[in-house]
């Protein structure tokens, strides 16, 4: 049959004022996953989406329990068996909001302020969930679909998806699908429509440092006992050497080396260090020696202390000795690294370099490898869909982020993800103001319509 997108685009035209309000109800809702007392919120999300697939008019809709959060499944199977089917991924939760002071309107108030949606989680990616939703709802509205659509919705991302693989499993014929569509990856700039071949892995630990049984007058004490804030410390800044290679005795052994086949793809994007620099505010950027900068940020292992704590951190001052100090410790890792053989370094890393001053233990809070693959079923149409909604040509991105589902997708249900979105890399996502570049995102969505009727066309 013959396509005709511009009438499903112009629906999603006429719906516009609607479905912003639509969304931001669904971005009023913390549905933080990491912090116990959102668990209601977490509800609340996953009964919004519920209630959204049942409109759309999807069956088998349920949320299905996990030990921690629900994942949400619904699906649209009436484009019959003989048609191909998509399975979007998506998540319903967000990072903690924090620091609060930060923001110039509440995280959880969306408020618009020119081209830009403000609110945790309007980025990454509630309002990437809402993006297909629409799409999808335009398709449905205003002309046939010859393809059946599966949904995904999860509610752990942010914690390292610690149900997802057990429930992948346990379903595999539910979500057996042709195609994967994960829109939880993004967009390089506005003007260029991009795909993301390659995602980072991770290895995420917290490091607790004991000393003292309980503070101690640094008067009286100092100069006696070791001050479990500077073993942190030194343990931590001995982590990386003159050249920030990372030290954990072999951490690179099972780096897959750039090509130069690799890094002249990686090179061709032609994002400059004064784009980084004024994404990030700093006055120099840094990083391994010997690889540049497009890199380091998404091909190249790393190492972050991501959060750092210890004795008195309020206004003003109090002289103690802390009893402990405790860092988030986490590597961004690529292929074929393994999460479990880095805990296993950084163990051994600390067995030999921990002094005996001090007590200390290390735990490993999630883990996931990287994702590398430079073709997915479906990537055709879909890069035709953004050269077509954007009128310029795909770029192709390594990115440095993470999102362990694609590699679980494609071990428990074969199918490799078409990574892409529509937040930018200057949305500030996991900080504070997070926000969405509302023109990108509805040419996002008139990608996705395009993508989806494709289908239609059988030639
Ligand atoms: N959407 C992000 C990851 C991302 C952002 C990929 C931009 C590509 C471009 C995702 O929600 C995320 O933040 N993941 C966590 C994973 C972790 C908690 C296991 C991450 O990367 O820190
Ligand atoms: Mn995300």
């Amino acid at each position: 049959m013959d396509i005709n997108p511009s009438q499903s685009i112009s629906y999603f035209k006429t719906q516009y004022t609607h479905y912003i309000k639509e969304f931001r109800n669904f971005l009023k809702i913390p549905s933080v996953s990491t912090d116990p007392d959102h668990v209601k919120d977490i509800q609340e999300a996953a009964n919004f989406l519920i209630k959204k697939l049942n409109s759309l008019g999807c069956e088998h809709v349920k949320a299905y329990k996990t030990q921690r959060h629900p994942i949400v499944y619904g699906d649209w199977l009436k484009a019959g068996s003989e048609a191909p089917t998509l399975l979007v991924y998506g998540h319903y939760d967000v990072q903690p909001p924090d620091p609060l002071e930060e923001w110039e309107t509440r995280p959880f108030e969306p408020a618009i302020r020119g081209d830009y949606l403000f609110a945790r989680g309007a980025s990454d990616m509630k309002g990437q969930v809402m993006a297909a939703l629409f799409a999808i709802e335009s398709v449905l509205h205003t002309s046939e679909l010859h393809l059946n659509v599966k949904f995904i919705l999860e509610g752990e991302e942010e914690i390292g998806s610690p149900s997802l693989d057990e429930f992948m499993e346990k379903h595999k014929d539910l979500l057996a699908a042709d195609f994967v569509l994960n829109p939880d990856a993004g967009m390089i700039a506005p003007d260029v429509p991009s795909i993301v071949y390659s995602l980072r892995g991770l290895a995420y630990f917290e490091l607790r440092v004991d000393g003292p049984k309980h503070d101690l007058h640094s008067g009286l004490f100092g100069g006696i006992v070791e001050n479990p804030a500077h073993v942190i410390s030194k343990i931590i800044a001995d982590l990386h050497d003159a050249d920030r290679h990372v030290t954990l005795p072999g951490f690179y052994d099972r780096v897959r080396p750039l090509s130069e086949e690799d890094r002249k793809k990686i090179a061709s994007l032609k994002i400059s260090d004064a784009f980084y620099i004024k994404a990030t505010g700093v006055p120099k950027l840094w990083g391994e020696k010997g690889f540049t900068t497009l890199e380091r940020a998404g091909a190249r292992p790393t190492l972050d202390v991501n959060g750092l704590y210890s004795g008195f951190i309020r206004e003003g001052g109090k002289t103690i000795i802390p009893a402990y100090a405790k860092a988030k410790i986490s590597c961004r890792l690529v292929p074929d690294q393994d999460p479990d053989e880095v805990h296993k370094q950084l163990r051994l890393y600390l067995e030999t370099h921990m002094p005996d001053t001090v007590t200390w233990n290390v735990t490993m809070l999630s883990g996931a490898p990287a994702y590398l693959c430079e073709s997915a079923p479906g990537l055709d149409r879909f890069v035709d869909a953004l050269e077509a909604a954007w009128g310029k040509p795909v770029a192709y991105k390594r990115e440095g982020g993470s999102i362990p589902v694609a590699t679980s997708m494609k071990e428990i249900l074969g199918v490799d993800s078409i990574l892409t979105g529509f937040g930018l890399p200057d949305d500030h996502i996991h900080s504070p103001n997070e926000r969405l570049h509302l023109p990108t995102w509805k040419r996002g969505i008139k990608a996705l319509i395009l993508f989806i009727l494709s289908f239609n066309n059988h030639n």
